[in-house]
Formats: structure tokens, sequence, C-alpha cells
């Protein structure tokens, strides 16, 4: 053989080599941050299919763990007008943003406006007090909290009659949603949707609305499954987020021996279980943590997967088994849990 031919293949076969070796070291680095998904809401918008929830934590504390979420790997938070923690939540992203952890485009924040802004012109002042509290000029995700409108204008965040019951606003869900509209089409919110909507509420929306909703957020976990809600939400391409898909701890739950079965089979904790359970069903789920190794567990769910015949096993825990409500409003004529 002449020598440059030599050359030639010893060239190729040192390329080769070198191209192997190349793959195989991305495969690798990959499969070490194997990490959450995101989802193509119908708008366009991508959404991280896990993500912290600051309910319950005041400002001290939602500053300290959605700094921690962050450190960690969350890149998706969920507040509300009505947690009372949003200048927390805004002042560590301001420190994130300032420490160049982070840029806006990185995270997605969702806020919601209360009951007491039900109107096409409250629901958009309700956005910009969010807005203001956070320290934001745009939210990823606009929800209108609950389908049930509170009187406004009383100071009042929960206006009560002396029977208990809450004094209801006069106005339609669907003029509360146009005012939804307006703050999609002013780029204050970069997606809009509903939280404890039920069928019934999503059809007069989706029906009278110029934009529909991308996003229904509602309690879901092994006890509450909703299946008919989630199967109609996914039929009309509106996502569906989990909330409370721990039912806040609940110790049934936690120490449920069909989950632990499972958890013990795939060497995961029953909270990974229950949260893998969700995403293997094509809804995006938000868990609240307080502390760092939860955060850490909790995002720790993207490295295995449940077989057919678990998830079927799960869905045989459904118990219908609601957590959430408010009291007084079983009266208000939007009251969504008792179709
Ligand atoms: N749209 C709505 O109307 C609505 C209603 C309710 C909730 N949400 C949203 O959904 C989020 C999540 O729901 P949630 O806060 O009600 O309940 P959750 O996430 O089901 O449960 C939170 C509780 O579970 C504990 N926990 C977290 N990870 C755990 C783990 N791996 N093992 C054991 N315990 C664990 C937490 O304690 P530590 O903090 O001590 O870890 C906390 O007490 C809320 O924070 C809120 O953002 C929305
Ligand atoms: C969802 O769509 C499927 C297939 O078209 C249909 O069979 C089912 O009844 C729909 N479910 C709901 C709740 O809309
Ligand atoms: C089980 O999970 C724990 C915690 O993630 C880990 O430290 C341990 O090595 C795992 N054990 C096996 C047998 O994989």
């Amino acid at each position: 053989m002449s020598k440059p031919i030599k050359l030639i293949i010893l060239g190729a076969i040192s390329g080769f080599i070198c191209m192997v070796l190349l793959v195989w070291l991305c495969s690798r680095s990959s499969a070490e941050k194997e990490s959450y998904a995101l989802i193509r809401l119908n708008n366009g918008q991508l959404i991280p299919n896990i993500g912290l929830g600051t309910w319950a934590m005041d400002d001290d504390q939602a500053r300290e763990a959605v700094k921690e979420a962050v450190s960690v790997g969350y890149r998706h938070i969920d507040t509300a007008w009505r947690y009372g923690n949003e200048v927390g939540v805004g002042q560590a992203l301001k420190e994130l943003f300032e420490s160049k952890q982070l840029t806006r485009d990185d995270i997605f924040i969702t806020s919601k406006i209360w009951n007491t802004f039900h109107s096409r012109q409250l629901a958009v002042k309700g956005i910009e007090e969010s807005l203001k509290n956070l320290g934001l000029d745009y939210l990823d995700l606009a929800l209108i909290h609950w389908p049930t409108g509170f009187k406004a204008g009383t100071d009042d965040i929960y206006p009560r009659r002396d029977d208990g019951s809450i004094m209801p606003s006069d106005n339609d869900i669907v003029d509360t949603w146009r005012g939804m509209e307006d703050l999609y089409r002013n780029g204050l919110a970069k997606s809009i949707g509903v939280s404890n909507f039920n069928i019934r509420q999503l059809e007069r929306i989706i029906r009278q609305a110029s934009i529909k909703p991308s996003v229904n957020q509602f309690e879901r976990h092994p006890f509450l499954i909703q299946q008919e809600l989630v199967n109609y939400c996914q039929n009309h391409s509106i996502a569906v987020i989990a909330y409370s898909p721990l039912r806040q701890a609940d110790p049934q739950l936690l120490e449920n021996p069909v989950l632990k079965d499972i958890a013990q089979t795939h060497n995961k904790t029953v909270a990974q279980v229950a949260l893998r359970w969700q995403i293997e069903s094509g809804v995006i789920v938000i868990a609240k943590s307080s502390r760092k190794e939860r955060l850490i567990e909790n995002m720790d769910i993207f490295d295995y997967q449940l077989s057919d015949q678990e998830m079927k096993r799960i869905s045989t825990l459904d118990q219908n088994k609601r957590l959430i409500d408010i009291p007084g409003i079983q009266s208000h004529s939007e009251y969504p849990f008792d179709n």
C-alpha cells in the first residue's frame, strides 16, 4: 500500500473513533440531564410539564423556595393574587435575573385573578396588580382562579352574608373571560386559561370566546382522577394542570399500599409515583414543597416509566375524594363541583 493511501485509511479510522466517542459523550450528558418536557399549548407557547406550587407560602418562604427550586432545575412557578406571596416570588426572580442565573425567557410564571375580580375590567386590573407585585411586565399564564365570582369592591376577599354564604358577583364568566382575552391581546399574558372550571363552564367559554382557553387547572391525584374532565380538556386541546397532586401530603395517599408497592418496584417514593403518573397521563403537574430535598425528589421522576399495568392499578384508586373547596360557595350559581 502506498503511503498516502495508508494515511487516508488511518485518518478515516481515527475520524470514526472520534465520532463514536463524541456520540457516546453526548448521549451520556443528555442522560445525566434527564429532565421535564416542554408541552406545546394550543396557542403555540411552551410550558414545562412540572412546576413549583406556592400555596400557603408567605413572602419569605416563597422567595426562598423559588430560589431553591430554580437552583435544582425548576423553570415553572405557580402563584396567585390570592396567595399573598407574589412579592416574595418577585424578589426571588429579581435576584435570579440580577445574578444572571436566569433570564425572563427561561422561566414560566403563572398567576390567577381572584374571585373579587370578575368582570372584563376587573380581570385586567387583577393581573395588573399581580404583575406589579411580581415586578414583571408579563405573565406566561394568567388564569381565572375560580368560576365563582364574588361581590367586588367590599375590601373583603370572602364577602359573606350573615349565614356564611358568599355574596356572588353579577358578572357572567364569559364577561370575565373577555378581560382575559384583553390581557392576551395586549401582551400582559402570553397564555390565558381557567381553573376549577367544569365541562359545562368550559363549553360556554369555548362557544362564546374569540380566544380559546389554553389551560384548565384543577385538583387531581390518584383519589380524584376526574378522567371525564381530563378527556374533555385533552379532546379540546386544553392542557390540564393538576394541583394538589400529593393531596397536600395526605398520609392515606402517601402510605397507600398500591402506590407503595409500585414505588418499591422502581426504587422511587410514593410522591414520585404520584407525580410520574400525572406526566404519563399527559398532564402538567405542580407540587408544593419548601424543602430542598423534596424539591429535588419531586423533580427526579424523568428517569423511569410506569407500565400500562401500573397505570391501570393507579386508576383503580379513584374515590372521587375532593380536598379543595371554598366554604360558602356551594349555593353559587357557578359552583363547579356538582355536575
Ligand atoms: N387553582 C387552585 O385553585 C389551586 C388550589 C390548590 C393548589 N393550587 C396550586 O397547586 C400547588 C400544589 O398543590 P398543594 O400545595 O395544594 O398540595 P401538594 O403539592 O399536593 O402538597 C404539598 C404538601 O406536600 C408536602 N410534600 C411535598 N413534596 C413531598 C414529598 N416528596 N413527600 C412528602 N411530602 C411532600 C409539602 O410539605 P413541605 O413543603 O414541608 O415539603 C406540602 O405540605 C399549590 O401550591 C398551588 O400553587 C391551586
Ligand atoms: C373525547 O373524544 C373521544 C374520541 O373522539 C370521544 O369518544 C369521547 O367521548 C370524548 N370525551 C369527552 C369527555 O369529550
Ligand atoms: C435507590 O434510590 C436511592 C435514592 O435515589 C439511591 O441512593 C439508591 O442507590 C437506589 N438503589 C438502587 C438499588 O438502585
